[in-house]
């Protein structure tokens, strides 16, 4: 089996840590490993399959000479945006994590359960961008729900995302302002990674303000679920920030068109029938998923499905998975793999 030469950009990200973990798990076919950061971690090890790499310095020159074949950058917007195309002239292919390129037309954003045919317009640029963690668990709900009733009409989402969605330094932040509660000095924490203190708060507003009112988090919602979908339905989120580790939550409730009568059953079986979706939906037995549920797992769970009691065409759903995983690594890997299988079926 061929294999295939790996940069990971961000290495000692929270993202880039689990781009490895996500990699040995599903036994990729890894030739040469690169794990690069900055001046920071260089010189750092990192173990994959039991052998130690040091993580070296990204720079405009590092992909000279190295023949990486995939290169994962989860580094931030500005890292992506200076050093992708040096990746992509040394004959890289480059799969992005960060937002700098996925509203470009020339770059197809990609999740493999929805629209992996859009994986063939790698070539225009050499890059493939990886959608907002939001993004990717909530499109993974609406495509069963869009192709069982012809269309949707309307979506409205609030979302409950876990601190990890803003980096290592937001889980940091958390776990010591818990520490910091129970010493006694909360008032004295430090904030940093958020707008507000987040322990034993939750925080409606995720990355910056638009001038519509909206976030850019809510705003990266609504471009890019209809650039996932080839659609150009109405999408409205409210992003919140909560005080969970891990895993975003999210309740959704999606309108179909007029006459469409909802039927929670057939709804259900359209979303168990999804790929790398779970259904846990028994309110009885106190099941629905929770961000422990999801947590360090690859699938997008779903519950609380029901239908909305004044309107025939209106769906409730709740929907959760590991924002670091699915809505990042896991999702950038199945990229890697359909390109991969595309690329030998030719
Ligand atoms: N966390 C999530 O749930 C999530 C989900 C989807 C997408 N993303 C996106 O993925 C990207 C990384 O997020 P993260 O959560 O992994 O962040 P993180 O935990 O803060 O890690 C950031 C990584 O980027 C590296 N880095 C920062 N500046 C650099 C530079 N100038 N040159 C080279 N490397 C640099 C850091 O290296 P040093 O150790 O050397 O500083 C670190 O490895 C972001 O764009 C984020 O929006 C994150």
């Amino acid at each position: 089996m061929k294999k295939y030469n790996i940069a990971v950009v961000g290495a000692s990200g929270a993202v880039g840590e689990e781009i490895f973990k996500v990699l040995e798990e599903m036994d990729f076919p890894v030739g040469n490993l690169l794990p690069l950061a900055s001046a920071r971690s260089a010189g750092e090890e990192i173990v994959f399959k039991n052998k130690e790499y040091t993580i070296e310095e990204l720079t405009d020159s590092v992909f000279e000479g190295r023949n990486i074949d995939i290169a994962f950058f989860s580094a931030g917007g500005s890292v992506s945006a200076h050093y992708a195309k040096f990746a992509v002239e040394s004959g890289a292919l480059v799969i992005d994590n960060t937002s700098h390129f996925r509203m470009d037309p020339n770059v197809p954003l990609v999740v493999p359960e929805v629209n992996s045919e859009d994986i063939a317009l790698w070539e225009d640029t050499g890059i493939i961008a990886n959608p907002n963690c939001s993004t990717i668990q909530m499109v993974q709900l609406l495509k069963p729900l869009y192709d069982l009733y012809d269309g949707i009409k309307r979506v409205d989402v609030s979302t409950y995302q876990a601190t990890s969605g803003a980096g290592k330094h937001g889980m940091e932040e958390l776990v010591q302002q818990m520490q910091d509660f129970f010493a006694f000095k909360l008032n004295e924490s430090e904030v940093k990674a958020f707008a507000h203190r987040i322990a034993l708060n939750v925080i409606p507003h995720i990355d910056t303000p638009q001038p519509n009112g909206y976030t850019k988090e809510e705003m990266k919602m609504v471009n890019e679920t209809n650039k996932i979908m080839h659609s150009d339905f109405a999408v409205s989120a409210t992003c919140v920030r909560v005080p969970v580790l891990r895993s975003h939550s999210e309740a959704i409730t999606v309108t179909f068109r007029e006459g469409v009568e909802v039927n929670v059953e057939a709804v259900r079986e359209a979303l168990a029938n999804f790929e790398n979706v779970r259904v846990v939906d028994d309110l009885e037995n106190k099941l629905y998923p929770m961000p422990m549920t999801a947590t360090d797992t690859d699938f997008t769970y779903v519950g609380r499905i029901r239908k909305d009691i004044f309107a025939p065409n209106i769906l409730h759903l709740w929907g959760v998975a590991d924002q670091v995983r699915v809505g990042a690594a896991t999702n950038a890997v199945r990229i890697a793999q359909k390109w991969i299988k595309m690329k030998e079926d030719i």
